[in-house]
């Protein structure tokens, strides 16, 4: 086939830019991978006037992006708008009624409506693809559909909000706390217009429960994906756990166990010489493991123009080249309704507590835990400030909610301070 590819591009932020210039400065590469020319029709944004650093007067301008989708000169939508409502819905849907496949980075849009979608594009003979979506520019859906498609998929797990790790990783490396740390992240340009996406685990989120649709053959089910997010983690239980050799990351975990479908993104303690553990910065990490290749362990920029962006390129080169996958990997029709996890698969967890400096205090401690079934491991009592002493506890293997039961009745105790932290040791 020899045809122009006929794109049409709604969102000229960095991700719309990038992808307009690697169109623009790879035409003969991507038509020789392809067999065909991938042409920019038209393309939508906010303004016309601002100045993007690259060239858009070879293009048709539309003000709406439904106007955009619907147009019958462009064959693929490309969805660069972000939202999981409105705009980017709208145009969605629209493109799909009139007769378009889309290419999209918006993790909230799938992780919300992926399921409706999906099942809308496949009635029509279209696809929707997002390798953007989850991870920027490292390949996991096209792993998890593709390279990996002769596996049962046990377990999908990783570091998928570069702006947390960079701010978990930047507190440990500077001893700064949380509150300066994110002040830096935000004065970098790497927080989320509502930030709370980044630091309150919703973006990750949105991550893990498409790629667990994809892992596991279920309909995406964000609802179900237990979040927590890093704004109570202190410099000092980064440095505490770093004493006992573990690094804390904001960790999603999806697998499907004999309680169900279990999908938690929460900040949990992983050893520091896994290779989660040592991941830096901005950079994301997805460890996928299949019973036929055992673990995959992917690395890489998770957002930013070019990574984002060559992500875009390679939906919109599939498409060229006529690979048409389903939306998550198999028909949306045949997608398992998996009952979600109603209790976590038993771990041990790190507990820190501020514990006034009385006799008896430990033992009214120790034996709320016990009360529980809560069994200690390891127990270390660190200098005391005033009359509070931190006590750090390493559980053996327990239910989360056995625990939660033991840390409200040490709260009720009155002989701690504050809340209790919980976090999580994961097996990685
Ligand atoms: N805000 C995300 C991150 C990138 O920090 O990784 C877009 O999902």
């Amino acid at each position: 086939m020899t045809e122009p590819l006929r794109l049409g591009i709604a969102g000229l932020g960095t991700v719309g830019v990038g992808v307009v210039k690697i169109i623009r400065q790879k035409a003969n590469l991507l038509a020789m991978r392809t067999g065909r020319p991938i042409e920019i029709v038209a393309v939508s944004a906010r303004s016309q006037g601002k100045d993007r650093g690259v060239a858009l007067s070879d293009y048709a301008w539309e003000d709406d992006p439904v106007a955009l989708a619907k147009r019958d000169d462009i064959d693929v939508f490309v969805e660069l708008m972000g939202g999981h409502e409105g705009a980017a819905k709208d145009a969605t849907e629209a493109a799909l009624a009139t007769g378009k496949d889309v290419v999209t980075a918006n993790k909230a849009l799938l992780a919300h409506y992926g399921h409706e979608l999906a099942l809308m594009a496949e009635d029509a003979g279209h696809v929707i693809r997002f390798e953007a979506a989850v991870a920027g520019g490292i390949p996991v859906i096209k792993s998890l559909t593709e390279g990996l498609a002769g596996n049962d998929i046990s377990r999908v797990m990783g570091v998928m909000n570069g702006t947390c790790n960079y701010i978990l990783t930047r507190m440990q490396s500077s001893g700064l706390p949380y509150e300066d740390v994110f002040a830096e992240a935000d004065k970098l340009g790497y927080l989320e217009a509502d930030p709370n996406l980044d630091v309150g685990g919703i973006d990750a989120g949105h991550k893990l429960a498409l790629l667990a649709s994809i892992a596991f053959g279920s309909k995406v089910n964000f609802d179900a994906v237990a979040l927590e997010g890093i704004g109570q983690i202190s410099i000092q239980d980064i440095t505490l756990a770093a004493g006992m050799g573990y690094r804390i990351k904001l960790l999603g975990v999806a697998q499907k166990t004999g309680r169900g479908l279990e999908q938690r993104m929460t900040p949990c303690l992983v050893p520091e010489h896994s290779p989660l553990g040592q991941l830096e910065g901005g950079t994301n990490m997805v460890v996928l493991e299949g019973d036929n290749v055992g673990q995959i362990v992917l690395r890489g920029a998770g957002a930013g123009e070019g990574p984002t962006a060559s992500a875009v390129l390679s939906d919109i080169l599939d498409i060229a080249r006529g690979t048409r996958i389903s939306t998550f990997g198999q028909p949306a029709k045949t997608l398992d309704t998996i009952p979600a996890a109603q209790s976590q698969t038993p771990a041990p967890f790190y507990i820190r507590l501020s514990l006034i400096d009385k006799p008896g205090s430990l033992a009214k401690v120790a034996a709320a835990l016990g009360n529980s079934g809560v069994s200690i491991d390891r127990l270390r009592q660190q200098d005391h400030s005033g009359d509070h002493a931190q006590v750090i506890i390493v559980t053996h293997k327990t239910a989360r909610q056995e625990l939660d039961i033991a840390l409200s009745e040490i709260e009720n105790t009155g002989v701690v301070s504050g809340t209790p932290v919980a976090l999580r040791i994961e097996t990685v």
